[in-house]
């Protein structure tokens, strides 16, 4: 039921809001773009029978062309009916949406989460339902540009964390500035896949520490430190396992820098062995699958230089002696693709929530996962981060996260009205960041 006790959820209906934009028109374009894929693709799709490849294509781009229709002129919500396994529980949600919020439930009257999640899941099951493209990746071509276009960003940064990791970091204050560095190196990250310079051309020469001292003027909120504390006290205790877990979100340069992080984290043995969180499939675009994670490291692999070569090895390793994990057994991924906020993961996917319970440290990354831990309602901006968790607090966690949609909670009073005054669109464009934690 609608609990009044807390704030309303985003709304695409509130014309004039980034939730409304981006149903209006980024949504139909990322459609658009998609079905420009799929027409390039006929005789990839079937390599046996070219006739059946063609009919499969122009059936789903017919399927996804109307869905962009739909949305277009905001349509009702249908049921799903595919053989996915999650079908079942989308359906419940449709259902509980539409006791909830309004009878006829429609692509803008019901909540922005739920309806761009559930835009992302119709594709899938556009694609479940055609003979040949079940596991085509319509982002695929735009992910793999971006992960080239960002090699010299990435050699650049590797080299920075090959240069710390000859370093003692046997000095507690050392450790803790270079945790706080690889931190905000896997935050900004997520701004907008662009690399740490904001998105000017990254040289080899670009000094990644640098960077970082002129973005900390965008970071509202930095928890790295506390996290730091906390990891190094439980630290202490050599004999036991600290696992830290990833939740990943894009593909790319971003990908890299948590990578990266990971390496740090093992490297300066502050954890013992790190799990990755992938969507089980194409999701908002840039998110990484387990196919991305892989093909990542392969391209990585093949690199012209020697430092992307020698990480690439060794994370390979990782993988083997499984000091890596990458989770894709289904009952752990599934709840990621759902558009449920975190503080339901108890009774959705008490599996998952059990596994990440293990862990030391819950690290999220992006936007969505944020909208997620705050549940996207529109809370005042001075309400306290735990409380926005809403109870999903059973493990210590930080979300590193650059801001792109209008939510965000844990501000110091006056900080969102004075940055508004010059800075209309601060809360989308993905300039500002926080790193917050229930530490
Ligand atoms: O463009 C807006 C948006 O689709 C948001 O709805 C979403 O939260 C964000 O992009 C995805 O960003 P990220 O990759 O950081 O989760
Ligand atoms: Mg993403």
């Amino acid at each position: 039921s609608l609990d009044m006790d807390y704030p309303l959820p985003l709304l695409a209906a509130e014309s004039g809001s980034f939730a409304y934009n981006t149903m209006k028109d980024r949504v139909p374009r990322i459609l658009t773009k998609c079905i420009d894929t799929i027409t390039q693709k006929p005789f990839e799709v079937s390599d046996q029978n070219v006739e059946e490849g063609r009919l499969d294509c122009q059936s789903v781009i017919g399927q996804l062309s109307q869905l962009r229709s739909e949305i277009m002129t905001d349509k009702s919500l249908t049921l799903l009916d595919d053989e996915i396994d999650d079908c079942e529980v989308w359906n419940a949600r449709f259902e509980q949406n539409r006791s909830v919020h309004q009878s006829h439930p429609t692509w803008f009257s019901s909540p922005w989460l739920y309806v761009e999640c559930f835009m992302y899941r119709k594709i899938q099951s556009v694609l479940s339902k055609s003979n040949h493209m079940k596991k085509f990746d319509p982002f695929l071509d735009q992910k793999n540009l971006a992960l080239l276009q960002s090699l010299p960003a990435m050699r650049n940064l590797a080299a920075f964390l090959d240069q710390v990791l000859k370093i003692d970091l046997g000095d507690a204050k050392i450790l803790g500035l270079r945790l706080q560095d690889f931190l905000q190196v896997s935050l900004w990250g997520n701004r907008c896949d662009l690399s740490l310079s904001g998105g000017e051309e990254s040289s080899q020469t670009t000094d990644p520490h640098k960077n970082l001292t002129t973005l900390s003027e965008f970071l509202l909120v930095d928890c790295s430190k506390k996290v730091f504390d906390y990891l190094y006290i439980i630290n202490q205790d050599k004999k036991t396992d600290k696992v830290v877990d990833i939740i990943l979100d894009n593909s790319g340069f971003e990908l890299f820098t948590d990578l990266i992080l990971a390496e740090f984290l093992l490297a300066s043995k502050l954890a013992t062995k790190i799990r990755f969180h992938p969507k089980r499939f194409p999701w908002f675009v840039s998110d990484v699958t387990p196919q991305d994670f892989l093909d990542t490291i392969d391209i990585l692999g093949k690199d012209s230089s020697q430092v992307l070569g020698d990480f690439a090895l060794r994370w390979k390793e990782r993988l083997q002696d499984e000091t890596f994990t990458l989770i894709t057994d289904e009952n752990l991924t599934s709840f990621w693709t759902l558009p449920d906020p975190f503080y339901l993961m108890k009774n959705v996917s008490p599996s998952l929530l059990q596994l990440l319970e293990t862990s030391k440290l819950l690290i999220f990354k992006g936007d969505l996962n944020y909208r997620k831990l705050v549940s996207d309602l529109k809370w005042l901006h001075e309400t306290s981060f735990v409380k926005a968790l809403r109870g999903f607090t059973s493990t210590p966690l930080c979300s590193l996260r650059t801001l792109k949609a209008e939510v965000v909670v844990g501000l110091p009073t006056g900080v969102a009205e004075s940055i508004a005054k010059c800075d209309a669109d601060w809360m989308v464009t993905g300039k500002y960041a926080v790193i917050q934690s229930n530490i």
